[in-house]
């Protein structure tokens, strides 16, 4: 028997020496002090509807990957201030736990600001109305709300943290700050709040160059860099010298592909079908196991930004991410293996072992639905809510609204002609309406909008129907994402004063019954709608043959948007939102031309490109 001082101080050297869960040397990551490889691939909880989550985290596992890399979306859980969502597919914390039942590991990208191709990177509609707020910097009212977000999360997930048994491993602060910015004292006020709150390793990723590494990288953190392996890797190690940011070398986004974006000049991106493009990604991938690094293939499944999550690229104009956010990804956005998924299967296999990867899953084949007629069932500018009236419009933002349509309203008092001017530049897709007639479309997404030249008289009624189509997520212009009107609405320059606004989110369509009346379809928005039943209930795409553009609601669950210019010609509907009968339909056609009359759907996506018929 030991005495009871030698016992003591045994115990207290095996505390000092008890390895660290998750840690790294300069060559590896180590997991429970053994080495470890993280075979990553990115996946976003909150893109995929929560019923599916276990397919698509055993698919993963099932190509070989042991890490599941997982954007979190702050706008979905604190849709309004000190609101928080955490059911459904914001249940964060079953998600990880279910990723950890199928024998995968986690790595946290909280942001606050994520980018991501989501509706302004991450960030709440409503932070544009908190007085003094800046984004991405450390502006007092950005981190108190940045902070208050991180801890809410953490009290759902820390008790997921590897110190605890669970699996996320290490937390990334903030996204490409580098891309963006140099403010250290904000990059490090972040991380203080995540390492509070989590408690676990933390991380920095940047792209592969001198001003993106020098502008991300913090003390505390290690850095590390997506895009091009070779690149990335030399980089980090040429321009980060802190010894507290150097370790192992980890691709945290390893690009297969390329997103898709309404309005593109190209069809939808892919390396299927693509036997060259595939083997380069097989190459760089072997290069970064052969020479000790680890990777995050992004995406490895990309899903759907379901209703109006997307975000938007700015480049001479908006560039709107379609609904789709398949990414060309090895599991497609219905969750189906394809021959990317196959040959990196095989990549991985050679490295890690064929034996030790499980078997692939059986996949149930997409359904067909014959023809579904809809009718029309009602205009939606009969079915608006309540205005708020003010001398001047104001934005979206401060009509307590985030996403959707916002109708302007203004009764003309004097006779006045001229150019119409939408605030200070349409924010995003302005349709036109005198006396319920359209007069026209000015919309961001051309790089020159149209001009609408309008010749009102006295008591006419002119209704601005304003689309936010999407927050742009990346670049200078996330300091102002406000929608809506921003300024003044000039017709030849001259003010027009007194609006009628009406917020139209439309997370559910408004009509609840088909039991409706619709006086003309001709002209202004309109809701179609129909039932369906199915032999089989399974996933499938749905086509709208004919109709321009719009939003999908089926059983109540929205879809997302369509669109005639394409890429994407078909909307992802997943069995788990089908019953067999009784399944319910609804469209919102906002420029019905009268082709429209049905939706069927089909088991291939259709991707292409169509002249925009409302372009300049
Ligand atoms: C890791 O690398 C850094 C920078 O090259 C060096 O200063 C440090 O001594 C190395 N640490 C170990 C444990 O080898
Ligand atoms: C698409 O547009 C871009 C930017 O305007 C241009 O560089 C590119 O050549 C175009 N591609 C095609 C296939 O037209
Ligand atoms: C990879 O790590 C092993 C073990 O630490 C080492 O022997 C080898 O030299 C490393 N290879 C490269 C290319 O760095
Ligand atoms: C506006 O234009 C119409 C014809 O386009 C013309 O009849 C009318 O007089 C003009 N009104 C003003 C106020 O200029
Ligand atoms: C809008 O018009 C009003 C009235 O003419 C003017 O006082 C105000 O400064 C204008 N606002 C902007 C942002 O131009």
């Amino acid at each position: 028997m030991l005495p009871k001082l030698l016992l003591l101080s045994f115990t207290i050297l095996r505390a000092a020496q008890a390895i660290a869960p998750f840690s790294w040397n300069n060559e590896t990551f180590l997991l429970h002090g053994e080495p470890y490889r993280i075979i990553g691939g990115q996946m976003d909880p909150q893109r995929i509807p929560n019923e599916l989550w276990a397919d698509r985290l055993a698919k993963a596992r099932a190509m070989g990957l042991n890490t599941i890399f997982s954007y979190i979306f702050w706008d979905q859980l604190e849709p309004t201030q000190g609101a928080w969502d955490f059911s459904g597919n914001n249940d964060i914390a079953k998600y990880f736990r279910t990723a950890q039942e199928q024998g995968l590991n986690v790595v946290l990208r909280p942001g606050p600001y994520i980018c991501g191709e989501h509706e302004w990177g991450g960030f709440p509609a409503w932070l544009s109305e908190v007085p003094g707020m800046v984004v991405r910097t450390d502006n007092e009212p950005f981190m108190a709300a940045s902070k208050s977000y991180i801890d809410r999360l953490a009290e759902d997930i820390a008790d997921l943290g590897v110190t605890k048994g669970g699996p996320i491993l290490m937390v990334q602060v903030e996204n490409e700050y580098g891309s963006y910015g140099s403010n250290h004292k904000y990059v490090a006020e972040l991380r203080d709040i995540i390492k509070e709150a989590f408690e676990l390793p933390l991380y920095t990723n940047d792209g592969g160059e001198k001003s993106m590494l020098e502008g991300g990288q913090i003390p505390g953190a290690l850095a590390e860099t997506d895009g091009d392996p070779q690149v990335g890797f030399k980089a980090r190690n040429k321009y980060v010298t802190n010894p507290s940011s150097l370790g192992p070398e980890l691709d945290g986004e390893y690009y297969v592909t390329w997103l898709d974006q309404w309005a593109s000049n190209y069809t939808h991106q892919t390396d299927v079908g693509n036997i060259q493009a595939i083997q380069k990604v097989q190459s760089d991938l072997t290069w970064i196991l052969k020479n000790n690094g680890s990777f995050s293939i992004y995406m490895f499944h990309g899903g759907t930004n379901w209703g109006f999550q997307n975000g938007a690229d700015w480049g001479a104009n908006l560039e709107p991410i379609t609904t789709s956010y398949d990414y060309g990804a090895p599991l497609d956005e219905s969750g189906r293996t394809n021959e990317i998924y196959n040959a990196l299967r095989e990549t991985i296999g050679n490295y890690v072992g064929k034996d030790t990867i499980p078997d692939t899953l059986k996949e149930e084949p997409l359904i067909t639905i014959p023809e579904i007629q809809l009718k029309p069932a009602a205009n939606l500018f009969d079915y608006l809510p309540k205005p708020v009236t003010k001398k001047s419009p104001v934005n979206m933002e401060a009509l307590g609204q985030s996403t959707g349509l916002t109708l302007y309203r203004h009764v003309i008092t004097s006779p006045i002609n001229g150019t119409l001017a939408p605030g200070d530049y349409p924010r995003d897709r302005v349709l036109v309406y005198v006396n319920g007639k359209r007069a026209g479309v000015i919309d961001s997404t051309y790089e020159v909008p149209n001009t609408v030249r309008l010749a009102l008289k006295k008591n006419d009624v002119l209704d601005l129907l304003i689309e936010n189509l999407g927050r742009v997520n990346y670049g200078p212009r996330i300091v102002d994402q406000r929608k809506g009107i921003v300024g003044n609405v000039t017709v030849g320059g001259n003010v027009l004063s007194n609006w009628q606004m009406y917020p139209l989110p439309l997370d559910a369509p408004p009509i609840s019954s088909a039991k409706h009346s619709v006086h003309s379809t001709s002209s202004g928005p309109a809701f179609f709608t129909g039932t369906f039943d199915v032999d089989t209930v399974g996933d499938t795409y749905l086509e709208l043959p004919g109709w321009t553009k719009g939003v999908v609601w089926v059983n109540g669950v929205n879809l997302g948007r369509y669109w005639i210019v394409g890429p994407q010609q078909t909307l992802y509907l997943p069995g788990c939102y089908l019953q067999k009968s009784g399944n319910k339909i609804t469209v919102l056609a906002l420029e019905p031309t009268g082709d429209e009359g049905s939706v069927r759907g089909i088991t291939t996506r259709n991707w292409g490109n169509n002249p925009d018929p409302d372009a300049p």
